[in-house]
């Protein structure tokens, strides 16, 4: 049954992983995968959610099943924060939001359900875009093509070639697109070119998939989400996943959502009648534990306050470590400019390393992707010379 069986290639970002655990060296430093570590290299535990957990522990409720979509209380609050509270999709009960396995099952939830009510569409994915986009949409059975985004050379987006690409894609296709800190480029639209790709996605009839796995990451919580009440204010349908993974700090608890605005309220209890079918057949109910935790702290004021407080130190030490990237290089490789690090948001930067550098890097124990993304949430004021002195002898 087996012996045919060919080796599967390393996953391109958690393989990273995988080749940084093995790594004996104990100065090795992992710039893969997408993950915050404070100042000290530490994956931290939010106070918020240390101040949640307690007081979950003190309630010793039982672990019984939740419902198929998902606790009620973690639905409402991370509706009103993807649509913010007094939205028109809330309102009109447009929107329906389940309770997912991280963003990937969350995308994986969309794109299962998609393929099951528009078999015959094909899905367009930025290019670049996170490594499991297309992997993931292909499982589901579609056929994924590329988009225009990234332009090498200004490090920016090509919004021109974007726009094109969006107006020549057939209609009913299925729009993959980052709703803030674009993973894995680091260069967003602006808001007045939302605005025309939201046009364009309008006159074409293409369906949006807003992926948004870094609210909070780039300008603010209220700032990265707003792409999202954009597209809820032209009436159209659309899909948004999004995950707390990063935001609170809860990679393994793999706590998401997807939520599906349709154009009535009626429309709306048939599409969640059919997402609930997904969920059961893939995985039955998802888990208690985070999502009580996250419930909890979006629907408290203080431990709301003391997120957006934790978050925004998050953001405000990444930006403090491009920054710092930006002016080392300058000092020891001075014939190369890299100060389009600092103009990139969120987690990672798009370096322009090539493959063979990320290698001689590889080398020296410190990880990045092969396509030259870095994670600067995993710089450090520790571990930073050594990057830099490392990427300045690679170049
Ligand atoms: C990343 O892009 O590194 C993260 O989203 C983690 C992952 O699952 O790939």
């Amino acid at each position: 049954l087996f012996g045919a069986i060919e080796m599967a290639p390393r996953d391109p970002i958690l393989g990273i992983t995988e080749a940084f655990n093995a790594d004996t060296n104990p100065a090795k430093i992992n710039l893969g995968v997408g993950v915050y570590y404070d100042d000290n290299g530490k994956v931290p535990l939010l106070q918020c959610v240390q101040v949640a957990e307690a007081k979950l522990m003190e309630q010793k409720t039982p672990r019984t099943y939740l419902p198929i979509e998902g606790l009620a209380a973690y639905d409402k609050a991370v509706q009103e924060l993807v649509f913010g509270a007094g939205s028109e999709v809330i309102q009109e009960k447009r929107a329906i939001t389940v309770q997912a396995i991280g963003g990937t099952g969350a995308l994986k939830l969309g794109a299962d359900f998609l393929k099951r009510f528009s078999p015959g569409s094909e899905v367009y994915i930025s290019d670049p875009s996170w490594e499991n986009h297309r992997a993931l949409f292909e499982g589901a059975g579609f056929v994924v093509n590329n988009y225009t985004y990234y332009d090498a050379a200004t490090h920016g987006v090509d919004f021109e070639g974007m726009l094109a690409s969006l107006k020549a894609m057939p209609r009913g296709s299925i729009v993959v697109l980052h709703a803030c800190c674009h993973n894995p480029t680091g260069a967003d639209l602006t808001q007045g070119q939302w605005g025309q790709v939201i046009d364009a996605v309008a006159d074409h009839g293409l369906v949006p998939f807003l992926d948004m796995a870094y609210q909070g990451f780039g300008a603010g919580i209220t700032e990265d989400g707003a792409v999202v009440g954009r597209f809820a204010a032209t009436g159209l349908p659309f899909l948004v996943s999004n995950s707390f993974s990063k935001s609170f700090s809860l990679y393994g608890e793999r706590v998401g959502a997807l939520s599906i605005v349709a154009t009535s309220g009626e429309e709306a209890g048939r599409v969640l009648s059919q997402l609930k079918r997904v969920v059961r057949t893939n995985y039955s109910n998802p888990p208690t534990h985070a999502a009580k935790a996250v419930a909890m702290v979006l629907s408290t004021p203080e431990l709301r306050q003391l997120w957006e407080d934790e978050l925004t130190g998050m953001r405000v030490r990444i930006r403090e470590m491009r920054s710092a990237f930006v002016e080392k290089l300058k000092e020891k490789a001075p014939g190369h400019d890299f100060e389009f690090v600092r103009r990139q948001v969120g987690m990672f930067s798009y370096s322009g390393l090539t493959k063979e550098q990320v290698g001689k890097l590889r080398e020296q124990s410190i990880y990045a992707v092969d396509t030259g993304r870095i994670c600067v949430a995993a710089l450090n004021s520790t571990n930073l010379d050594r990057v830099v002195d490392a990427v300045a002898k690679v170049l």
